[in-house]
């Protein structure tokens, strides 16, 4: 390319003799990226186009002009048809100068507009969007879980503490411990949503305009409006709005604390479907085997789930890092703050989708579940408790069951298998009932205060969450 045509390309070429170096170019742009933003740069300039009619700065006919104009941009981007250019920077210089190349009057467009407030409009168009996106997927992969625990309710593992048998819990129980965990993050990204809402346009570079916009307009026309009022949102101060990042930080935390429950719920998984636990068996959709040995069946989209939130994870220090020592308002650092989000945003989803479809076809080994949790010691903290009911102080129950675990070792005699003389011996207000303490569905029936694992309980907590689902 000729310089000279470089010079006429640049939007704030009139400066300057000489248009960017090639390497510059090529080091500058964001196209490659901020092209996923087409939809929403199209649609605020939508709006603006109309609000510029509304206040005069546009003629009818110019608006309705611009606005078809963008509309058949849409269309070709949407079909692949469009070219983008390197050498136009970025989404917003793209779109600006093909409709230009068609509709003269889009020289127009961007009056009483910055890159800077355009870009800030996009990305909180986005936000709404992909939390939206992110909320859905969450839903269907809440109803799975609670689906999942509903056909397990009467399968009972050992619950571990310090990956030790500490007690008796069923399978259900454990999931809904899931499904709360992703109602937060559910929760959460409304929350982000939320945050998103209110439109900066019309916040110019940094200081607004002198031309008679009006800002409620455009908010209005995008939908930055208040959910129970329905009016227009708009954000307090020029200089925050082109300067603020907050939304993209909390995009980025609530994807990252969305990854590490992704990879928590992987590591249980993962450790059920060893050999040496083998509690669960996955879908052979989901593993894969090994090239060199034939008898494999890997848990692969769980170890990527737990490798993933590790970039989730660093999409969110990316973004602190970037925007920490930043003086307000704009700098061009912050082009950089789109692919950690972007990533975030993808990322998030697919592993969303994937553990739905894990979890949907995931099996239950009834029988090593079974061996596993028929342990007796998982209730030793149930005779202590029995102890109590008799009177007992619980730290000195506490220590009688102790006794009794380092007698039933020490014999190798299992703990529900001791002599009644041997038990009277430790703690004489213990009557021959005790031995019933190591019966799974007593266990269970008296575990029915809320949030516990009796039987009640769960078919509770399963009710509710249809309900809310
Ligand atoms: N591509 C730019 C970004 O993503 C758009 C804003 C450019 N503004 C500017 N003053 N150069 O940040």
């Amino acid at each position: 390319m000729k310089k000279s045509q470089k010079k006429s390309q640049a939007s704030w070429g009139g400066r300057f003799s000489e248009g960017p170096s090639d390497l510059m170019l090529r080091f500058s742009e964001s196209v490659s990226f901020d092209k996923l933003l087409a939809r929403f740069d199209i649609e605020g300039s939508t709006a603006h186009a109309k609000m510029l009619a509304e206040v005069g700065i546009l003629t009818k006919a110019e608006c309705r002009q611009i606005v078809a104009g963008l509309a058949k941009i849409l269309k070709r981007i949407e079909a692949g048809e469009f070219e983008w250019s390197e050498s136009l920077e970025d989404v917003h210089m793209n779109i600006e100068q093909a409709l230009t190349k068609e509709v003269p009057a889009a020289a127009k467009l961007h009056t009483a507009r910055s890159r800077n407030d355009q870009v800030a409009t996009d990305m909180r168009l986005f936000f709404k969007f992909a939390c939206s996106q992110i909320i859905e997927k969450l839903e269907k992969l809440l109803a799975v879980l609670v689906d999942l625990a509903d056909a397990n309710k009467d399968v009972f593992i050992p619950g571990y503490t310090h990956l030790q048998r500490a007690q008796p819990v069923s399978v259900a129980h454990h999931v809904l411990a899931w499904v709360e965990m992703f109602a937060r993050d559910l929760e959460r990204f409304k929350f982000v949503r939320e945050g998103a809402n209110a439109s900066p346009l019309g916040s110019g570079a940094i200081a607004g305009t002198t031309l008679p916009i009006d800002r409620t307009v455009t908010a209005q026309l995008l939908s930055f409006t208040d959910e129970e009022s329905g009016d227009p949102v708009v954000t307090g101060n020029s200089m925050d709005a082109v300067a603020d990042r907050d939304v993209f930080l909390e995009f980025a935390f609530a994807c990252a604390t969305l990854g590490v429950h992704f990879s928590r719920v992987s590591e249980d998984v993962i450790i059920w479907n060893t050999s040496e636990f083998a509690f669960v068996s996955l879908p052979d959709a989901f593993t894969t085997g090994s090239s060199l040995m034939p008898q494999k069946k890997n848990p692969d989209a769980f170890e990527l789930m737990r490798g993933k939130s590790a970039r989730l994870i660093a999409n969110l220090n990316s973004l602190f890092v970037l925007v920490k020592g930043l003086p307000l308002t704009y700098n061009r650092d912050l082009q950089e703050d789109k692919p950690p989000v972007f990533d975030s945003f993808s990322q998030s989803a697919i592993c969303a989708d994937v553990l739905a479809a894990c979890a949907a076809k995931m099996k239950f080994n009834r029988e090593k579940c079974a061996a596993a949790v028929a342990d007796p010691l998982l209730l030793a903290t149930d005779l202590a408790d029995y102890f109590v009911m008799r009177g007992v102080p619980f730290r000195q129950a506490h220590h009688m069951v102790g006794e009794l675990v380092a007698l039933s070792e020490k014999t190798k005699t299992p703990i529900d298998k001791l002599s009644d003389a041997d038990v009277f011996a430790v703690c004489p207000k213990a009557d021959k009932t005790w031995r019933g303490v190591f019966d799974l569905k007593r266990a269970f029936a008296m575990r029915e205060n809320i949030g516990m694992p009796g039987p009640r309980q769960i078919a509770a907590q399963i009710a509710a969450w249809r309900e809310l689902l």
